[in-house]
Order: C-alpha cells, then sequence, then structure tokens
C-alpha cells in the first residue's frame, strides 16, 4: 500500500518536479535573516521560494517555526503544484524550540541518556506543534580540538560516550514526533587546527573506531535522516563522497532513510574545486547518496533533468523523501492547528523538564572545603559579579532562533529567587561587555545581551564590584564565553577568558571572600589560575532558559550536581589536542615531560565531576578471568556514597587491551550508569563486555578484529579511575 502510493506519485511527477522534491530551500520570513555573504538579494530570496511552491519546484522548507507561516506555506506547495504534495519543514531544534535546554555538550555531561531523550522529545513536541516535521540534530561528530566552536554541538571526544548520546536523541526526537536528522557525515570535528570548515585529514583507523561510532549508533537508533558535512574528507568533499554516503551508510550499515547536504554544500562541492560546475555538481551529489540538497537559492539540483545518466538515483531519491512525507503522516496531515500550537509551547511540564536537565547537566570541577553547598540560612548577602550573571540572551545559549526572553531566568534571578527575603543579594557587572572580534553570523538573530550602561567606566565598576564582594559573606562569579563566541563559525586561537574576566575574578578573591566561580562555556577554558586559587568551580554550561533557577537549586543544595567531563580539559591551548584515549608512547614514563613549559596532564580529566558528597569503589570482579575471543563477560564493582547526603555518581568503566594486532588506546569508556545513592547506601553495578566492547577496526586488515590477549579494566568516577584488575581472551 505504502509501496504502491509512492511509485503512484512518482510515475506522475515531471523531471523537473522530481528535482524539486529533492530540494529543499532556506525561507527566510525577515531581510534582516539572510547573511550578507550568502550574496543573496534578502528582499528576493522569499519570493523567489513561494514562485517555486507555486510551481512544485520544492520539496522541503527551512528555518520556519511560526505555524501560522508553516500553514501558509503548505498552502502555496499543496495549492499551487498539480499533486499537491506537501512540503516537509526541517528546522534546527539543537536544544529546543521555546523551552530551552542545556546545550548539546552540557546534556551530554549529565552522561545520562533518559534525561536526554526526555528533554530532546519535548523540543520534538514543540517543533511538532509548530509544523516543524523533522529536525537537524543531534550533532554527533567527535570534536578533540575545543578551539573548534561547534564542540558545544556534539557529546564531545569519546565514541562511546558520543555513542550512546546519540542513539538516546534520536529515540527523544522520534518518540516524540519529528525525524531526527544525526550529522555531519563525517569527521568535521577533525577540521584541521580547529578552523571551523578546514579539510578533515582523518585515517581509516580512527575513522573507523573513533569518529563513525556516534553515526552508526544512530543509525542503528533509527535515525530517518543524515546529514553530510561541509568539508574535505581526505581528499574528497563529505558531500559528494559516494564512499561515505552509499558504500558505509546505505551499503554498510543498512540505512533506509534520507541523506541531505549540509547547507549549500552540494552548489559548494564546485567551489572545493571538486565539480566542473554547478550542472556537475548536482549529478555528483545524487550519485554520491545525496537525496535532498539543501539550498539558500539557484540549487544545483535544478540541472538533474539534464543529467540522464543519474535518473535511477534521482527516483531512488524522490522515493525516499516521499517515503519520508508518508511515514511522518505529512501527505494526510498537512496543516497544524496553531491554537494548540499555543498551548503546546507554553506547557509549565516543558520548563520542569529543561530545570532537571539543566540541574543534571553541571559539572562541579573543584570544592575545595566544601564551600558548596551554601547554607542559604547562615549568608547575610551574596554578591553576583559578572556580565553574564545577569544575561538572559547569553543564558541560553547559541543555536536557538524561537526563545522567549521574558521568561529566561538568569543566574542573577536564580539566586534572587532562592536566597530568600533574609538575605541580600547584590548585583555588580564589573567589567565591560566584551564583544566578538568579528561579528557572528547569527548576530543577525540578535544579541540582545544588555549593553554597558551609560556612562560606563571600567575602573569604577571594577572598584565597585570588588567593594560589594569585600562587604558579602560569599562572591558568585559568572564568567565564560558569550554565546556567539561560541559555535558555528565561532572557532578560537586560545582558551583564555575573553576580556578582562580574568582580572575581575582575581581581584575578587583577593579580598579574601569565600568565592564561586560559575563558568558559562561550551569548550574547555584556560581556568589554571582559578583552579589553584577559586575554591568552588562549578561548570553550568549555557543552561537554557530555566537555567537560573537550576544554578540556583545547586548553589543551595536544593539538588547536587552529577555531571562529568564529556572531554578532556586541557591547561591551555598549547596542549592540543589532548584526550584520554591515546596510545602510549615508547618512553611511557617520560609522560609529565611533553612538553618542558608546561604540564603534561589535563587540567581536569574526562570523566570527572565532584558532587556534595563522596564515594568509594571496591570489589572490582570479572565473572571469567578467562573468556572467548567472542564470549561476553560481566564486570561488577561496588559504589559507596560514604559522604553525608543523597548524591549521583557516574560509575564508568573502561577498558585496555595490553597486546595484540594494534597498539591500543591505554584507556577506553566501555560503560556508564548514573546512579544517584543514599548517604551510606551501597550498590553493586554491572557491565557487560562482550566482543563488541573489545573490538577494533584494524587498518591493514580493513576490518573489524578481536584479539587473544590480556584487558585491564578500570572501574571508578573518572578516567583516572584507579580500581583495577585483568582478564584474559583465548
Ligand atoms: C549549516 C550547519 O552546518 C548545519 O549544522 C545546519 O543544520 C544548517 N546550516 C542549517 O541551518
Amino acid at each position: 500500500m505504502t509501496e504502491e502510493r509512492i511509485e503512484a506519485m512518482l510515475a506522475e511527477l515531471s523531471p523537473a518536479e522530481k528535482a524539486g522534491q529533492l530540494t529543499q530551500y532556506f525561507y527566510f520570513k525577515l531581510p534582516g535573516e539572510v547573511d550578507p555573504a550568502l550574496g543573496v538579494d534578502a528582499g528576493e530570496q522569499p519570493r523567489a521560494v513561494e514562485a517555486a511552491l507555486g510551481r512544485g519546484g520544492v520539496g522541503s522548507l527551512l528555518f520556519v517555526a511560526d505555524p501560522a507561516e508553516t500553514n501558509r506555506l503548505q498552502r502555496l506547495a499543496i495549492e499551487g503544484n498539480p499533486h499537491g504534495i506537501p512540503v516537509l519543514f526541517g528546522f534546527d531544534v539543537i536544544h529546543g524550540l521555546r523551552t530551552i535546554f542545556p546545550v548539546p555538550i552540557a546534556m551530554a555531561a549529565s552522561w545520562d541518556p533518559e534525561t536526554i531523550e526526555r528533554g530532546q522529545a519535548v523540543a520534538a513536541r514543540e517543533a511538532r506543534a509548530v509544523g516543524i516535521h523533522w529536525t537537524f540534530a543531534p550533532m554527533v561528530d567527535i570534536a578533540r580540538d575545543p578551539r573548534w566552536g561547534r564542540i558545544i554541538e556534539g557529546a564531545g571526544e569519546d565514541p562511546f560516550l558520543g555513542a550512546a548520546v546519540a542513539a538516546a536523541q534520536v529515540r527523544g526526537f522520534q518518540g516524540g514526533g519529528i525525524i531526527a536528522g544525526p550529522k555531519h557525515f563525517a569527521g568535521y570535528g577533525a577540521s584541521l587546527g580547529g578552523r571551523d570548515y578546514d579539510e578533515a585529514n582523518i585515517s581509516e583507523y580512527e575513522l573507523w573506531n573513533t569518529y563513525l561510532p556516534p553515526f552508526r549508533a544512530a543509525v542503528e537508533a533509527g535515525a530517518g535522516n543524515i546529514m553530510t558535512a561541509y568539508m574535505d574528507l581526505n581528499g574528497v568533499p563529505a558531500s559528494g563522497s559516494h564512499w561515505l554516503l552509499t558504500k558505509v551508510l546505505r551499503d554498510t550499515w543498512g540505512f533506509t532513510g534520507f541523506v541531505v547536504s549540509d547547507a549549500n554544500a552540494v552548489k559548494s562541492l564546485e567551489t572545493h574545486g571538486f565539480a566542473a560546475d554547478p550542472a556537475d555538481a548536482g549529478a555528483r551529489g545524487v550519485l554520491a547518496g545525496v537525496d535532498l540538497e539543501m539550498a539558500v537559492s539557484e540549487p544545483a539540483y535544478d540541472h538533474l533533468p539534464g543529467v540522464p545518466e543519474a535518473a535511477d538515483a534521482i527516483d531512488a531519491s524522490v522515493r525516499r523523501i516521499l517515503a519520508a512525507k508518508l511515514r511522518l503522516g505529512v501527505l494526510d496531515e498537512p496543516y497544524v492547528d496553531e491554537d494548540r500550537a499555543r498551548e503546546i509551547l507554553a506547557d509549565p511540564q516543558h520548563r520542569a523538564v529543561a530545570r532537571e536537565a539543566a540541574r543534571r547537566s553541571a559539572v562541579l570541577l573543584r570544592n575545595e572545603g566544601d564551600v558548596l553547598p551554601l547554607d542559604a540560612a547562615a549568608l547575610g548577602s551574596i554578591a553576583v559579579l559578572g556580565p553574564l550573571a545577569d544575561s538572559r540572551r547569553d543564558t541560553i545559549g547559541p543555536w536557538v532562533f524561537d526563545f522567549d526572553l521574558d521568561e529566561t531566568v538568569t543566574v542573577l534571578d536564580g539566586i534572587r529567587r532562592a536566597a530568600g527575603d533574609g538575605v541580600r543579594v547584590e548585583y555588580a557587572q564589573g567589567i565591560p561587555v566584551t564583544q566578538r572580534v568579528f561579528p557572528s553570523m547569527f548576530d543577525m538573530f540578535g544579541g540582545n545581551r544588555p549593553a554597558d550602561p551609560d556612562g560606563f567606566d571600567p575602573a569604577l565598576e571594577l572598584a565597585s564590584a570588588v567593594d560589594l564582594a569585600a562587604a558579602s559573606d560569599v562572591a558568585i562569579v559568572v564568567l565564560g564565553e558569550y554565546q556567539n563566541m561560541i559555535g558555528e563559525s565561532a572557532s578560537r586561537s586560545s582558551l583564555e577568558l575573553p576580556g578582562a574576566q580574568l582580572e575581575l575574578l582575581q581581584a575578587v578573591a583577593a579580598t579574601g571572600t569565600p568565592t564561586v566561580l560559575l563558568v558559562m562555556n561550551g569548550r574547555p577554558l584556560d581556568l589554571r589560575w582559578a583552579a589553584g586559587h577559586v575554591p568552588a568551580i562549578l561548570d553550568v554550561w549555557y543552561p537554557g532558559s530555566q537555567g537560573g533557577n537550576a544554578v540556583a537549586d545547586l548553589l543551595f543544595g536544593a539538588a547536587a550536581p552529577g555531571g562529568k567531563l564529556p572531554f578532556t580539559w586541557p591547561r591551555t591551548a598549547g596542549q592540543i589536542p589532548m584526550f584520554y584515549g591515546h596510545t602510549r608512547s615508547h618512553e611511557p614514563q617520560n609522560q609529565y615531560r611533553r612538553y618542558w613549559d608546561e604540564e603534561s596532564t589535563p587540567l581536569f580529566p574526562f570523566g570527572h565531576g565532584l558532587t556534595y558528597s563522596t564515594f568509594e569503589y571496591a570489589n572490582l570482579s570479572v565473572s571469567a578471568g578467562s573468556a572467548g575471543v567472542d564470549d561476553e563477560v560481566t564486570v561488577s564493582v561496588d559504589v559507596t556514597n560514604t559522604g553525608g547526603r543523597e548524591a549521583p555518581e557516574v560509575v564508568q568503566l573502561y577498558l585496555h587491551q595490553r597486546h595484540g594486532r594494534a597498539s591500543r588506546p591505554v584507556r577506553e569508556l566501555k560503560g556508564f550508569t548514573r546512579v544517584v545513592l543514599a548517604a551510606g547506601e551501597t550498590r553493586r553495578v554491572t557491565f557487560t563486555v562482550g566482543p563488541e566492547q573489545r573490538r577494533y577496526w584494524h587498518a591493514a586488515v580493513r576490518d573489524w578484529v578481536l584479539d587473544a590477549t590480556t584487558f585491564d579494566v578500570w572501574a571508578g568516577g573518572s578516567s583516572t579511575a584507579e580500581l583495577t584488575t585483568t582478564f584474559e581472551v583465548r
């Protein structure tokens, strides 16, 4: 029935209409939404798209999130088009639509697939209500270079954690009613020097073992779409790579959904010096396996009717697009109920889920002398300092478009609400609002950061912030990067705190008032000074529209932090790339002198994160001291909450293969689970370590292999866990 319906529709389409089904246009409502760098007439673009809708020349639209608009444009497609095929609406629903969740790297730091799934299900519910059928998310690119701004959109450095987070997001989005589009296939996170869009040269060994696993997990979780990557991968643009898009994705993994190009990435096959001209770019795109071209104007796929050798590929792609529309119910129910959409967007339950997610994603990096949690009853006054403490726009982070700043709770708001009447909470900006040196491509969607007040005098402002700190019982300093300093097209050559932030922190700490540093970020920053001088450091990321409430919950102990770092936190940019899963050198004893001018260790290791209690690990055991290569073993460990209050802990399992056909990383994460234990409680946690966890891709064999060898196992609360045992594989 489904197939017959698709075949019947396909048979009616002219070659131009088929090309139309394979074209996705941006639709910009406001001229200001068009990036001038795109070289498009901002006034003309929407009219050109509407004309194309009327002649059946559009299969999908992106960037529309208003239900009245999705309905209006859908009507143009259906009524103007002789075959009445509705369009699919895609959108970057990255960490929420109206209810904004913590940024993706923060959600990954929860190490809690259920929280992640629940969050994306809320985002999907809001999106579907306004007429969005499909999100360009999750971004599952492994990132080992934090200079790359898009590290914020992913799950960090590790393929195992990355795969779990990818699958959870796919389940969340698709369970919530929209198609998930894992991106950017593949290797984008390895762009040279962390420079956005630069080429990636990744060995086959790294590609299979490190960069591809999250994509495979997303496909196995049933993702309906995949987005290509912009950059050249090993000399071939990823968006024109038949090997990636067909051989690996479809032939090896059995992906049956549709592939979309990144924006303009088919056309730019010509820019890359790969395709000869736009027609060649279109032909190469569709033959490589790009079903749908995402375009701003003049799509390369306009040329497809003139490429007879691509006829079969075109038909196959049109079938996939129609199948997606059919499966989602878009063909039968193309319009949305605008009143219902408003109700869903306002659902208070969504805010509650976002608040819980923000609580679970914060990472307590340091807490000397148990400065945190604060005892509100014992405090007379709190100084809240730094421009990020009171910036709604920064609190929700980048990659959001349909947010409501009026309902966004800043850290200052949250502390004021939670501190209670007896506590004096005062705010000082302390330093000037720092701007990015170059404007961001997303500034067109509004910075909305409070500007420096009239007559702002930096020296006076710093002095009054320091006075306020000195006169208060505790100083809470919120530092980091403004949200437009990170994200797409926002790579950096350094990890330093921008502007005068360190100066403010140092001056406040020098007052002797107990100081808490809250970091608002999406990448590790240079916190070397803070890590030696500021007793409490809580990484709150960009915590979303309920962020301030969640942060206050954590500061005052209504909730205990339990997040763990999803990346290795280097001391300085000079150590990049730095990740825990490296192999050993021939002189491992020298590992402490990798650089003569800097420690070889990171500032904080992968998997690190404290809480308001302490945990001990004991009785690590393996079900069998010796197992066959195809056998599973189970590894168990006792975890005890040895502190005085209930608290979360992420129990982590690491493996190391001692010898074999390749040298393998010193440690690899192969299991984790987030538990909450009462004070004094012990829980035995068990992990399965089967062939799937032990196999690796061998570059010379060009296949997955399993070695008969000895494995070291560690269990604990970070990648530096010490409790260890071994088992043999025969
Ligand atoms: C370009 C980005 O690389 C991609 O991640 C995003 O989904 C598209 N633009 C659409 O906004």
